[in-house]
């Protein structure tokens, strides 16, 4: 009993964040945020939300982006009825889901992408591979505007993290030190961290054997066109 009432009160990361990484609640970190272009921090941190389990990474990082973006209409998960609100749930259980979802793994980016731009009025940018500008280009412009978020499918090992590949939505950027804070869905792992470009760049350009493809970017807006200037 004693054992487990220390397990239960541990610390609320269990991972210490990598050494290159600044943790948001610093001072630092705090003060990046003020003078960052964070639109999309302002919008989809008050729906973040933890995956549910390891393989619904990228599903939490699309319910997320989903309540974040006006227009989108919501399912109703009965779990919130007779409220709509995007939900792990509701999303695994959309036939946009059930069409592409490979049993116990997760999805890909690709099928990431194909699930977003099934749902009406949300438009995607599947992205392979950026190249620093690129990335930076598609960064800065898409969180520079409303209704426009980012998520990345990179490999925690490129970032000194504990883990393989992953999703989480890419929420702000800092001009002067080239860093993009990262709104890690495993809340439970690692807390929400400012990354250096150069190094989530190199994480996204991984291959993904079970995709058979690169990693990389999704663009989800509701309007995503003109950001393909950048590419
Ligand atoms: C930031 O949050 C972590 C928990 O995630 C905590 O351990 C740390 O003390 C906090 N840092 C500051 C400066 O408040
Ligand atoms: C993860 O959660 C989803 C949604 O509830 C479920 O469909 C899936 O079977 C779970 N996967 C694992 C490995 O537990
Ligand atoms: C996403 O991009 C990859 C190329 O990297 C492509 O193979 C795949 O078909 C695209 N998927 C969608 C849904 O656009
Ligand atoms: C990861 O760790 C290695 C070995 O310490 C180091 O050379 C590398 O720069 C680190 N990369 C990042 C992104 O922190």
């Amino acid at each position: 009993m004693l054992l487990l009432f220390f397990v239960v009160i541990g610390s609320a990361h269990a991972l210490p964040p990598p050494p290159a990484s600044i943790e948001l609640n610093s001072s630092i970190g705090m003060e990046m945020l003020s003078r960052s272009m964070a639109r999309s921090y302002w919008q989809v941190s008050i729906h973040y939300e933890t995956q549910v389990n390891e393989s619904m990474c990228g599903i939490a990082s699309l319910s997320a982006v989903l309540n974040s973006l006006e227009g989108v209409d919501a399912p109703i998960d009965p779990i919130y009825a007779p409220y709509p609100y995007w939900t792990q749930g509701s999303i695994s259980n959309d036939a946009c889901v059930s069409r592409v979802v490979t049993p116990g793994y997760g999805v890909t980016r690709s099928q990431l992408a194909s699930i977003a731009e099934c749902f009406p009025k949300v438009s995607v940018l599947n992205v392979s591979a950026p190249s620093l500008d690129e990335a930076r280009c598609l960064i800065r412009n898409a969180l520079g505007r409303d209704n426009s978020h980012v998520i990345s499918n990179f490999d925690r090992n490129g970032l000194n993290e504990s883990g393989y590949g992953h999703f989480s939505p890419i929420v702000a950027y800092d001009a002067k030190q080239d860093l993009v804070l990262m709104l890690d869905v495993a809340k439970y792992k690692y807390p929400p961290l400012w990354l250096k470009l150069q190094d989530l760049v190199d994480a996204m350009n991984t291959f993904d054997i079970f995709a058979n493809a690169y990693r990389g970017l999704l663009l989800v807006s509701t309007t995503t066109g003109d950001l393909r200037s950048c590419l």
